[in-house]
């Protein structure tokens, strides 16, 4: 009688990446979760694929010195995630998915996804960047490409660079749905955008007392040729989630942030509750209508479920 049922195939595992050497170097307000040189990923990515986890998100923390106000190491060919997408695609070919996001904030001094003018985020000069920053994570091999910028219009400008310039197989996953939210704060300590974000995210991410402006936002993406959305974070949001997979026929997919990764892994840790709940979590998403879900647990839960 059970109705829905959770598969390693609808898992997404995100890695964070750092530069250096034989670097596994733990994130304080992530247990269990680690950023990675290039040389481990060969290790990570069989493991993942073991697991039949489909497709892996890379996440790069970019060193201070490497951030200037425009972004500048965005659209570096030689930059962290462009080398940890050249080794992957060299060594796994086609075996394994490499998705990877599309926004400034890993390389801005203000940690902002876009280019910032008297404290806005500057719509249209922004996407001026963000195609270019797609069309060379593209060439790098990247399989998906993830705007998570929140800029409007960006999919249409992404989707016409990559197939002007033949990327016309390369796939758009729109995070259309990502709300200014308090849970994503693990995940700037992650990537190093913490202490240098200035503000908050409010004048271009969606505001988390709205529902019905998700449906627009998913309806433009769709219009500009997405081919999945996302909605983010996860687990407070599973009402949109059920929304735009009731509204629209495109996958949707969630992303389960890591301020509910680590809310979820410390309750565990200090015996509040118990493992289960991990997969009780990412059941949810199963039921509210999620494809996919992108967890910070893929990798652990992949061994856990059996097929
Ligand atoms: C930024 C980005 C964020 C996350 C993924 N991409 C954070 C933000 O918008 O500040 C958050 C993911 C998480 O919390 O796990 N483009």
């Amino acid at each position: 009688m059970q109705e829905n049922n959770l598969s390693s195939s609808d898992l997404i595992y995100p890695i964070f990446l750092i530069e250096g050497k034989k670097k596994k170097q733990p994130i304080k307000s992530m247990p269990g979760i680690y950023r990675y040189s290039i040389d481990q990923l060969g290790m990570i990515i069989n493991n993942v694929m073991e697991q039949k986890i489909p497709m892996v998100a890379l996440f790069p923390s970019t060193p201070n010195n490497k951030k200037d106000k425009f972004g500048t190491e965005a659209l570096n060919e030689n930059n962290l995630v462009c080398k940890a997408i050249r080794f992957i695609k060299k060594r796994f070919r086609n075996n394994i998915g490499i998705m990877s996001d599309v926004a400034l904030d890993p390389y801005t001094s203000h940690g902002h996804d876009g280019l910032v003018k008297k404290n806005y985020v500057i719509n249209d000069k922004t996407i001026d960047v963000l195609i270019k920053q797609a069309l060379i994570q593209a060439q790098m091999g990247c399989d998906v490409i993830a705007p998570s910028d929140m800029m409007d219009g960006r999919v249409g400008k992404i989707r016409k660079y990559l197939d002007k310039n033949r990327y016309q197989d390369v796939q758009i996953l729109s995070y259309a749905v990502k709300f200014a939210s308090n849970f994503y704060g693990p995940f700037r300590e992650a990537v190093g955008s913490n202490k240098s974000l200035k503000s908050d995210k409010k004048n271009y991410q969606m505001d988390f007392a709205n529902s019905n402006e998700s449906l627009r936002e998913v309806a433009l993406d769709i219009k500009e040729g997405a081919d999945m959305v996302m909605v983010k974070p996860g687990l407070p949001y599973l009402d949109v989630i059920q929304k735009v997979r009731e509204n629209f026929k495109i996958p949707v997919l969630a992303y389960q942030v890591s301020g509910e990764y680590s809310l979820i892994k410390n309750g565990i840790k200090n015996k509040l509750i118990n493992e289960e709940a991990i997969i009780e979590s990412l059941m949810c998403f199963k039921r509210a209508g999620a494809s996919a879900i992108v967890s910070y647990f893929a990798l652990d839960i992949a061994k856990k479920i059996k097929f």
